[in-house]
């Protein structure tokens, strides 16, 4: 079967690669372009480690195909590097123990700097509704509740003191 080429943004970088007919874009992210911070677990879009951004919204690449990436800005933890919503999250995440093993942490990242951003009023019920497509079979889930929340109120308390008075 004829391999198909694709142009897309990875990271904020141009690229372009070919991949097989079949291949789903967290194989391509993860054998061809090394970047293998997106992890996979169920490789049936149920687990969500291996969440990415994809033209700004967290998708899962197990099930996204890569020819159809073509055109896309996808954005993998390795992008988040500097960017401060997750910086926040990886320093509570760590005050909270919200994470044991860290197989699911990078789905768990894009998917909560989602939340801090799309959300900032969101409370533990929604927080938990949001969170739900991400499995975690280590921690119980309770710390990553408590570090999203403490997120988000941190930056509730930062924008308060922010107005004038
Ligand atoms: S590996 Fe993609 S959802 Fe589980
Ligand atoms: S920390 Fe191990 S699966 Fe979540």
């Amino acid at each position: 079967m004829k391999r198909i080429a694709i142009a897309l943004t990875v990271n904020g970088k141009a690229v372009e690669v070919v991949a097989e007919p079949r291949e789903h874009l967290a194989d391509l992210l993860r054998g061809t372009l090394m970047l293998t911070g997106t992890h996979i677990g169920c490789e049936h879009g149920v687990c969500g480690a291996c969440t990415v951004e994809i033209d700004g919204v967290p998708q899962r690449s197990c099930i996204v195909h890569a020819g159809s990436c073509d055109g896309a800005s996808v954005r993998t933890i390795e992008g988040f590097a500097d960017d401060a919503v997750v910086a926040a999250l990886r320093e509570s995440f760590s005050r909270e123990h919200a994470l044991q093993c860290g197989y699911c942490t990078p789905g768990m990242l894009v998917v909560a700097r989602d939340i801090v951003l799309r959300l900032p009023d969101a409370d533990e019920a929604r927080v938990r509704e949001e969170l739900a497509g991400n499995l975690c079979r280590c921690t119980g889930y309770r710390g990553i509740v408590r570090a999203v929340l403490g997120v988000l109120a941190d930056r509730r308390a930062g924008s308060s003191r922010a107005e004038p008075r």
